[in-house]
């Protein structure tokens, strides 16, 4: 199977050095993962919509070969990208500190990230902020740091980097418990069975695939009452969703400063992680926590000690971004709301069933029939789509489907053409029926 599996690999050394660990005792996770990911791997191989190489873009259009599509994968939610304000902003940065600052963060970094943690610290309204390269980084080192060897309880349908730093946590002594997605009296039962001393709640904020969001005040309330550690990735949430006013341009509330701010809430017993990839477009992430846990980790981290930093464009457009964020941030987001919408009214108008109760830019059409993935993802693609395959095991096998992005870059003809596509799509294949599309998706 592995072996089979194998056929793309197409340097030998790296096919050798696969083969021997699948064969020996210790490369049975292998043979297994190969396994899991058959789906994912054909459709690698043969899928126009898998695994492409990106020619050109031109706005939110892209080309590949000879064909243009309109793109609805791109995590570049307020189109900073894209933005002249944001473009420009890297020369002079360059200029003044070349590419990339080839130093771990400990053994010095440059005067950027101190304006950078400021600056979001401010937004955020949090004691304090420490930024690493990515939250994957993040996840597979401060997880295991914060839990130590007490008890992480660990949302059913956690990020998979997620996942894989509680994993981390458990080899480095933590216990790991799973709590059904969402389900805040599963997760109560379970910290008042639990006598550790260290509890760590891991979840997501915005969900990657559903588009929705948890009820952090209970869950950060929850929380408190066990003397446990909320500790929430919000890598889709950050930038999209912030504190609300009564004089707000839309629900996604102002300043798009999280979901900790969007529920009211406060940073007690809560830590934040989130990144700048998704809707600042640039290689950075970030912890939101107290000055005392940032000290530590300054220490304990390997990303801090030993990781090689964000390249200067990023730090530059990490910078360049919240400027425009702070200028014009909440017109952008009521743009990119009413883009939303307009594509949310269209699916309910047609009976198309979502998991998306937010109104959040994420927005997953899951099909009845796992099989139709390949067929349903050509379509799109022939007709000018770009979306994001959810094939398994991205996702169970009963939610298998496609997810569309909307970005405030996708101007309106490319939305009106997403909604033609997509009633054809209803047209064409059978789609999920919406009862059971809820019942999958609680809370
Ligand atoms: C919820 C969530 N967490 C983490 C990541 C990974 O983020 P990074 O690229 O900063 O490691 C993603 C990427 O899609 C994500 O959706």
């Amino acid at each position: 199977m592995a072996v089979k599996m194998l056929k793309g690999f197409s340097s030998d050394r790296g096919r050798s050095a696969l083969t021997a660990s699948a064969a020996s005792p210790k490369g049975d996770w292998l043979e297994r993962w190969l396994e899991t990911v058959s789906d994912l791997a054909r459709l690698k191989e043969r899928h126009p919509m898998l695994d492409a190489v990106i020619d050109e873009i031109d706005g939110r259009m892209i080309r590949i070969g000879d064909h243009w599509l309109a793109d609805f994968a791109s995590c570049n939610y307020l189109g900073l990208d894209l933005d002249e304000t944001v473009l420009k902003s890297v020369q002079p940065y360059l200029d003044k500190w070349g590419t990339h600052p080839s130093w771990s963060r400990l053994l010095g970094s440059p005067v950027i990230y101190e304006e950078i943690e400021a600056k979001l610290t401010e937004l955020l309204g949090a004691e304090d902020v420490l930024a690493l390269p990515t939250i994957t980084h993040i996840h597979m080192s401060v997880i295991s740091i914060l839990a130590g060897a007490g008890t992480i309880f660990l949302d059913g349908r956690a990020h998979k980097t997620i996942y894989d730093g509680c994993q981390l946590a458990r080899h480095h002594g933590a216990k790991v418990k799973k709590f059904r997605h969402d389900d805040t009296e599963h997760l109560q039962e379970l910290l008042a069975s639990d006598s550790s001393k260290t509890k760590l709640i891991c979840m997501d904020g915005v969900n990657s695939m559903t588009g929705n969001a948890p009820d952090l005040r209970q869950f950060a309330s929850i929380a408190r009452d066990h003397g446990a550690l909320l500790y929430v990735d919000d890598a889709h949430g950050f930038g999209v969703i912030g504190e609300r006013r009564s004089r707000e341009l839309c629900d996604y509330g102002m300043r798009g400063n999280g979901i900790v701010k969007h529920f009211g809430e406060t940073y007690d017993n809560v830590v934040l992680v989130a990144g700048l990839s998704k809707s600042y477009s640039s290689l950075l992430a970030f912890i939101a926590c107290p000055t005392q846990v940032k000290d530590m980790l300054k220490i304990a981290a390997p990303p801090y000690l030993y990781s090689g930093p964000s390249p200067v464009a990023s730090l530059a457009t990490t910078l360049a971004g919240l400027e425009v964020n702070e200028m014009r941030g909440d017109e952008i987001r009521a743009d990119l709301h009413r883009k939303t919408k307009t594509v949310l009214s269209c699916l309910e108008k047609l009976g198309i069933a979502t998991p998306n109760r937010s109104g959040f830019p994420i927005v997953e059409i899951p099909l009845a029939d796992q099989q139709d993935v390949d067929d349903v993802g050509r379509y799109l693609f022939k007709r000018g789509i770009y979306a994001t395959l959810a094939a398994y095991p991205l996702v169970p096998k009963n939610e298998v489907g496609f997810r569309i992005q909307i970005t405030a870059a996708n101007n309106n003809q490319q939305i009106a053409h997403l909604v033609t596509v997509l009633e054809e799509v209803a047209d064409r294949f059978k789609l999920q029926n919406a009862s059971r599309v809820a019942r999958w998706y609680r809370g």
